[in-house]
């Protein structure tokens, strides 16, 4: 712990080829995230996207993609161009790593899980996914975080956001048919479908406030205008599919297999603080309440952020199945992203 402190930035920077131990770590850890967004996304455009050369290996399921059409008829697209940007990103990240005589992110050792078994998914993946879509507990409190005018997580630390879909939040719910069974009752597969459309929103507002958290530590201008220049597109994927997800038809439905039942509420309500239509960021206070409230991307605090991205997609269900090797290299490179200071390496 304390080599870190007592090396000086030019010999940080001699270490890491360029890059100071701080700015790489400050990389390496989203690279890993992408890797890992990128491994589910293309679990959900094998079943559910357009099948082409930028993103191969799946064939597509019918009934998903009709079911997740219902909710918004572009939707093989969206999901096509999200899971492309994704691994342009880790690619990127990673290669810029290199450039720089830094170590990339690395995650081959942990391709050990399942995933679906069900028409239309990659042979070759079957049992070779880093990322766990079939048993997701999905926090959806940002929905009335946006919507809320008077508070902001990191003011309002303690403060209770309201879920959207309150069902998500608890249990273990699939975001994919696991397999042809999945497929077989239309109103369940309509509740995969919704549960997808609620997760997509739900781990790219992540993105969208965790490379922003990370900028803010930075210490050469190259590093930062990668990370603010990543971090927006992050920030398009949240807006697009945030309002998609209001779509998603009002329903109720039990899991056959595991007797777990969801209910999707029609957002389509008076209330401003669940009302679908307003999908703009609501101005909220910002960093002293002295201000005047301010239309802005939150959390944005960056203590601990690296960490508090990992904890969130351990707790969404994300990784379960996955080695404590997986969580020891995970939580390694979150640490060395928090550890970086602006300036020091
Ligand atoms: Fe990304
Ligand atoms: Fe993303």
């Amino acid at each position: 712990m304390g080599v870190g402190l007592l090396t000086s930035p030019r010999t940080a920077e001699a270490i890491s080829g360029g890059l100071t131990p701080g700015d790489a770590a400050l990389l390496r850890f989203p690279a890993a995230l992408e890797i890992l967004e990128a491994d589910f996304w293309i679990q959900y455009n094998e079943l559910g996207g357009i099948q082409d050369d930028e993103v191969p290996g799946g064939s597509g399921n019918e009934a998903y993609t009709d079911a997740l059409e219902v909710i918004e008829d572009e939707m093989q697209d969206y999901i096509h161009d999200n899971t492309d940007d994704e691994i342009t990103h880790h690619t990127f990240l990673n290669a810029y790593l290199v450039s720089k005589g830094a170590a990339p992110a690395n995650l081959d050792a942990f391709r050990t899980l399942m995933g679906s078994t069900a028409m239309g998914v990659n042979p070759d993946l079957v049992g070779h996914r880093l990322t766990n879509l079939t048993q997701l507990t999905i926090d959806t409190s940002w929905w009335t975080r946006y919507r809320d005018d008077s508070h902001n997580p990191d003011l309002d630390p303690t403060h209770v956001f309201p879920q959207a879909v309150p069902t998500l939040g608890v249990n273990q719910h699939t975001a994919i048919p696991r397999n042809d069974a999945d497929t077989t009752d239309p109103n369940f597969l309509q509740a995969i479908a919704n549960t997808a459309a609620f997760h997509f929103p739900t781990i790219e507002q992540g993105g969208n406030s965790l490379y922003p958290s990370l900028a803010q530590r930075a210490t050469h201008t190259e590093v930062l205008r990668i990370l603010i220049s990543i971090g927006p597109t992050e920030t398009m994927h949240f807006q697009t599919w945030s309002d998609v997800a209001g779509n998603a038809p009002p329903l109720t439905a039990v899991d056959p297999v595991t007797g777990v039942s969801v209910t999707f509420p029609d957002l389509e309500v008076e209330d401003e603080l669940f009302d679908k239509a307003l999908i703009m960021p609501e101005p909220c206070p910002f960093l002293d309440r002295s201000l005047p409230i301010v239309s802005i991307i939150r959390p944005t605090k960056t203590e601990g952020a690296a960490m508090g991205a990992l904890t969130f997609l351990t707790n969404m269900g994300l990784f379960i199945g996955q080695s404590p090797a997986f969580f020891a290299y995970m939580t390694q490179l979150a640490r060395e992203a928090d550890k970086a200071r602006h300036g020091r390496g």
